[in-house]
């Protein structure tokens, strides 16, 4: 078929660059930037009635300069409201939290977060507790909570299964893969052992399903730290026995440090990120007819793994982590994107690009020359849509693609080179202006 170009929306007549919400421009305007970083941990909250994602602590290290390390910094990206989008530094945690801790909210205003890597990528048990409305750290000490400790780990998983439940599981210390699963009650403020040989896994998308009440596992690594391939479990968590579940189609195969998701408006699951070989493609699993359908939206973000991500569907949110894909080294990034499932037709809308090389004022700026780990890649590299794994399996979840597209064009768009922001782009005739119903962030980018 010919190939399709996914037409962007605009403001009124004034077509805005494909993808982009804001520039560095805008980015310019914020008091200040993070540092790129993956292994982060953090989520969607809401606080004081305004959505954020929150990022804390994480690995700014890269192999650009080889600076950087695990930090204590901790930030947040407004979500919701008007006017310019900007990180926002929090107060720092009493230690650096890498390589995964979890943070999870129980009980609305207070994040949980348990173990990850220290500045010496050593595992730890610490166990922090993150008002979200002080933003103040306390930890908790053993003294403190009931029942036995969770060993030190990190790169395990944990899910939220009601205001005062939270599941962990596995997790790894130096080369030893766990398997164990453990349950902390805020209510007993305890700690308990639901498992100790569930599955040896780390790096894994773990969500919970409550219309099941059971925990979705993909991905990750095995006991040999081999990543598992295709395999989707199903964790019972009033029995806790898990199943293989036998799936059909185009499913993800051996991601790890990715997203995971049920959506319960589709009772589906969502996998995006954690490899280098795909096409950054968003999955979805059909739980009803247990089929796999790979979504691939225009604009869709530069490949990476270890970064934070947050539902609020119909809107879903990726930022950070680090760019893997470039000679398979350490490139972590600071950028901010979102797809909306209500306009699939826009594709992924970058909410944020970073500009500064390291992210931070007091580096370089990046000068869009793709110097500098702020852009190994373009950022929006791949500019079409595609058809979907298996053909048409989208318009499961969402408009199908054919309706996403506005126009089809007869000059191949370059997919590996970066818009020119500075003009007119040579398609733009071809644009038609689309309805920008999702568009709350006030600035859109001018060509
Ligand atoms: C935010 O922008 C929307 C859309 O332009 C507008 O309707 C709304 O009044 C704005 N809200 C504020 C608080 O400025
Ligand atoms: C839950 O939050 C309420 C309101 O902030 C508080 O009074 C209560 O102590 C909290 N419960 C637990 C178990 O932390
Ligand atoms: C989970 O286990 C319980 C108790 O055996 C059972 O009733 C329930 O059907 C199981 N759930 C699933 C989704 O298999
Ligand atoms: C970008 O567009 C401007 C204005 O059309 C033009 O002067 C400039 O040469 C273009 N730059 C590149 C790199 O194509």
């Amino acid at each position: 078929m010919s190939r399709l170009l996914l037409v962007l929306a605009s403001y009124s007549t004034l077509p805005a660059v494909l993808g982009q919400v804001q520039t560095r421009e805008d980015a310019l305007r914020c008091a200040a930037e993070p540092w790129g970083r993956y292994s982060a941990s953090g989520g969607l909250y809401t606080v004081r009635g305004e959505k954020y994602i929150y990022t804390f602590s994480g690995d700014t290290r890269s192999h650009e300069d080889n600076r950087g390390g695990v930090v204590s910094t901790n930030w947040r990206f407004r979500l919701s409201g008007n006017g310019t989008k900007c990180w926002e530094r929090l107060a720092d945690s009493p230690a650096a939290v890498g390589y995964r801790s979890t943070a999870t909210v129980l009980n609305g205003t207070h994040v949980y977060l348990f173990g990850g890597g220290d500045t010496s990528f050593a595992a730890t048990g610490h166990f922090w507790r993150y008002s979200l409305l002080e933003n103040i750290w306390q930890e908790l000490l053993p003294s403190e909570v009931q029942g036995p400790w969770p060993s030190e780990r990190y790169k395990h998983a944990t899910v939220k299964l009601s205001e005062t439940k939270m599941l962990l599981l596995g997790g790894r210390r130096g080369t030893t893969v766990l398997s164990d699963a453990w349950l902390f009650d805020l209510e007993r403020m305890a700690w308990s052992l639901v498992g100790s040989n569930i599955l040896q896994v780390y790096r894994h998308g773990m969500t919970y399903d409550p219309r099941r009440q059971v925990v979705w596992i993909n991905g990750g690594l095995d006991g040999n730290r081999q990543r598992y391939g295709s395999q989707l479990w199903l964790w019972n968590v009033s029995t806790y026995e898990i199943e293989l579940v036998p799936t059909e189609g185009p499913g993800p195969s051996r991601l790890a440090s990715h997203a995971a998701e049920y959506i319960e408006a589709l009772d589906a699951l969502l996998f995006w990120g954690g490899t280098c070989s795909d096409d950054v493609q968003l999955y979805l699993y059909n739980i009803a007819t247990s089929s796999w359908c790979a979504v691939y939206a225009a604009n869709r973000p530069d490949r990476r793994d270890a970064m934070v991500w947050a539902l609020d569907y119909p809107k879903f949110y990726t930022a950070q982590g680090d760019l893997i894909c470039h000679n398979f080294g350490i490139y972590p990034i600071s950028d901010v994107h979102m797809f909306d499932f209500a306009a699939p037709g826009q594709g992924w809308q970058m909410l944020y690009e970073p500009r500064n090389e390291r992210g931070r004022g007091t580096e370089a700026y990046c000068d869009g020359t793709n110097r500098g780990s702020c852009q190994p890649q373009p950022l929006l590299a791949e500019r079409s849509s595609r058809l979907s794994q298996p053909e048409g399996c989208e318009s499961g979840y969402m408009d199908s693609l054919s309706s996403w597209t506005t126009t089809t064009l007869l000059d191949t768009p370059t997919t590996t080179t970066l818009p020119n922001t500075s003009g007119t782009p040579a398609w733009g005739s071809a644009c038609r202006t689309v309805v920008l119903s999702a568009c709350i962030f006030g600035i859109v980018t001018l060509w």
